[in-house]
């Protein structure tokens, strides 16, 4: 068995100190294998500009922020994956971070860039990897990353049992789409959105919370509420991740006709 989790709560806008501090208060006494955290949850979401990421991103090598979750990993010996504002010669990337308590393990580079991102992040260019801890395979995609049915394919395909998805999701529907990526690549996924309205000068958003881990079937283990802090920790099976059948005839990753999904890889929309 496997414990895994999230924490929800509601980052406070270019207050990284604070946003940390809350973190590592949370977290303290955690007893879990891996705990996911919110898309960009010391920064905040919403920049006025190209600027203003740049004054808050951080270099993974060089991260204050990165090296205390790794010390906060350290006394709690768990793992963390959590979203960061990443800046990589002259590019700045909506990333995300498996972190251990040796430092960090890997970085994923946020793939499919949502609405106003695109004016100041630069697209996503890592591959989709999956990475072993304990024994288990764990896959990261970044919020918005769950439009796309490729992502979670492409992982399910390199053998994640879990999908670990930090968030700061506005639209509604990404909770329960979640469901069907878990059922059509029979796998686990925690998605860790954060909660409450970041209001700023050019305007505001407001984020939905209700995070949550979802079973190989599509069954929702657990799911916080839409306005509060929350911090949940279960037990997976990772076995269950790796039995892909779906009737006695079926199976989820051997059944499929990649030759007639040609189009899928093709970068345009004609075929
Ligand atoms: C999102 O990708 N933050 C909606």
């Amino acid at each position: 068995m496997f414990k895994v989790g999230f924490f929800q709560f509601a980052p406070r806008f270019g207050q990284v100190k604070e946003n940390l501090s809350s973190v590592l208060h949370a977290l303290a006494h955690t007893e879990a294998d891996l705990v996911v955290l919110p898309e960009l949850p010391f920064t905040g979401y919403l920049f006025e500009n190209r600027t203003e990421l740049e004054d808050l991103a951080e270099s993974p090598t060089a991260s204050a922020t990165l090296d205390a979750l790794s010390e906060l990993c350290a006394r709690g010996d768990f793992f963390l994956v959590t979203g960061f504002a990443e800046k990589a010669e002259g590019r700045i990337f909506n990333s995300s971070a498996l972190v251990g308590p040796t430092g960090v393990l890997h970085v994923y580079r946020k793939l499919h860039l949502f609405n106003k991102e695109k004016e100041y992040f630069d697209p996503g260019d890592t591959s989709l990897q999956v990475q072993e801890i304990r024994g288990v395979k764990i896959g990261m995609m970044v919020c918005f990353d769950w439009a796309f049915p490729e992502v979670s394919r492409v992982l399910a395909l390199q053998g994640a049992d879990v999908i670990c998805h930090p968030s700061n999701l506005v639209l509604t529907f990404c909770q329960e789409t979640m469901r069907a990526r878990c059922i059509e690549n029979g796998l686990y996924a925690v998605t860790c959105n954060r909660y409450g309205t970041e209001r700023r000068p050019r305007g505001e958003l407001a984020f939905t919370g209700q995070s949550q881990v979802v079973g190989p079937k599509g069954e929702v283990m657990i799911r916080a509420a839409s306005d509060q802090n929350e911090l949940a920790v279960v037990e997976i099976d990772p076995e269950k991740a790796r039995d892909k059948s779906i009737t006695e005839r079926n199976d989820l990753l051997s059944d499929r006709r990649p030759e007639f999904y040609r189009a899928l890889v093709a970068s345009s929309c004609k075929t």
